[in-house]
């Protein structure tokens, strides 16, 4: 039997999967609240009441218009802005909105602008979003944070100096299953979550990313994989908190021509890193963009007494496992420790969580309404974003060192940090 899962795109047959199970977990009563907790609003504002709304600006066309802004009920879409016209009345189809600049630097010069979306290219992020705070706005910038240890301290420099919010927009951290391991984590049920694994694998972007309309190369030629890190480093920073200290990494790259001349300089397709953490723990990602395998972006936590799984591209659903001291045999009649394993089905977060106008789900898991609303809902109540200058610089940083690793044949190398 085909189904469908909850979550991602994998297909699975639930015959051959519940066939070492037997069991599928019940969804437990879970709290509510606990996406954008209560106790963490400084002024504690009930956002269903609050008639405070914020004024954003939205640049960038392509994937700044997958999110919901005009839907949250605390914000405006006060103008929106594209280099490129069809993309800028894209946006203001999109968002609603009938005001619309040619440029960045002209958008940021309107006064009823409060904050903007940055969802330029990875280059120009840094020079945007610093444009955007040195100008009084507050931001949420699409990832990476940057793509250089000069750019990461520009980027902290004006966020210190100006004291606006930043924001980056993670889709990773709002994927279901790691809200639910961010729960299970903070809960203890883990135990200690010694060994994680992530990947971010992206086939195929040469035929259809690389260039624009007009043939010309896009920022995205030849990017390497670790400047583009933080879909995977998410699964663990922004699940423990933990900080990426250390880092080895090789990268594989066949000769393609294609690839001749690019930007960064870049001879890799797939990088795979292993980094050491602050709490001593083994974190290994893995980021392709050529080879034999299905498009993801996932995480697996491996803990002391229980471990979580998203579901993968090959077919499996989530899964957990617990510890267990049952012993079995293998088909060779080899006696053998089993961990019992079971389906996680995965909770409806944005029914739980999500103002009812934004039940639409949406691209990454249903990451974008969660992104939207944080930042609004950070904004109204004057506290800190979940994914704020230091944590994007934790997720964005360890992948710029992983690189640097690669290029220099894996040599082990410390990851600076960029927090207080
Ligand atoms: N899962 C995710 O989090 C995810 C997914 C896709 C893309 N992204 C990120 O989102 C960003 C946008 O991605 P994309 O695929 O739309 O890229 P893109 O290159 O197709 O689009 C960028 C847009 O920014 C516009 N732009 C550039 N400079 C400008 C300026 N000064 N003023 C106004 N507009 C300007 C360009 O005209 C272009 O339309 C990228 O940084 C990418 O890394 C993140």
């Amino acid at each position: 039997m085909r189904i469908k899962p909850e979550s991602g795109e994998c297909k699975y047959s639930r015959r051959e999967f519940l066939h070492h199970s037997g069991l599928v977990l019940a969804v437990a009563a879970l709290a509510s609240n606990f996406v954008f907790p209560k106790e963490s609003r400084a002024g504690g504002v009930n956002m269903e009441k609050s008639s405070k709304k914020i004024r954003m600006g939205i640049v960038g066309g392509g994937f700044g218009a997958a999110f919901h802004w005009h839907l949250d009920p605390n914000c405006i879409v006060e103008a929106v802005s594209d280099l490129n016209e069809d993309r800028r009345k894209h946006l203001m189809n999109v968002y609603k909105c009938n005001k619309s600049y040619n440029s960045l630097e002209e958008l940021i010069k309107d006064k009823d602008v409060d904050a903007v979306a940055v969802f330029t290219g990875a280059p120009d992020h840094v020079k945007h979003a610093v444009a955007c705070m040195n100008a009084g706005k507050h931001v949420i910038s699409a990832v990476p944070a940057c793509i250089s240890i000069e750019q990461a301290e520009q980027l902290l420099a004006a966020q210190k100096k100006t004291g606006l919010t930043y924001m980056m927009a993670e889709t990773s951290y709002y994927h279901p299953v790691t809200i639910s391991a961010r729960k299970f984590f903070k809960e203890g049920k883990f135990g200690d979550i010694y060994y994680t694994e992530a990947e971010y694998h992206h086939a195929g972007m040469e035929y259809v990313l690389w260039k624009d309309e007009n043939g010309n190369h896009t920022w995205r030629w030849g990017l390497p994989p670790m400047l583009y890190p933080t879909h995977t480093t998410a699964f663990l920073v922004g699940v423990t908190g933990e900080r990426l200290t250390e880092v080895t990494c090789m990268g594989w790259g066949d000769g393609d021509p294609i690839m001749d001349g690019n930007l960064y300089k870049n001879p890799f397709w797939n990088e795979t890193a292993m980094f050491k953490t602050d709490k001593g723990h083994p974190f290994r990602v893995s980021i392709n963009w050529r080879g034999a395998f299905g498009g993801c972006e996932r995480g697996q936590w491996y803990g002391s007494k229980m471990s979580l799984f998203e579901p993968s591209a090959n077919g499996t659903p989530a899964v957990i496992r617990h510890a267990g001291h049952k012993m079995g045999q293998d088909s060779a009649g080899f006696a053998r420790e089993e961990s019992e394993f079971e389906e996680y089905k995965v909770p409806n977060w944005a029914e739980m969580e999500l103002p009812e106008p934004m039940h639409m789900g949406g691209g990454h898991e249903g990451a974008e309404p969660f992104l939207t609303h944080e930042f609004i809902e950070a904004l109204i109540n004057n506290r800190k974003p979940t994914v704020d200058i230091h944590e994007a610089l934790a997720y964005t940083v360890p992948g710029i060192i992983a690189h640097q690793s690669s290029l220099k044949g894996g040599v082990m190398l410390k990851v600076p940090s960029f927090d207080k």
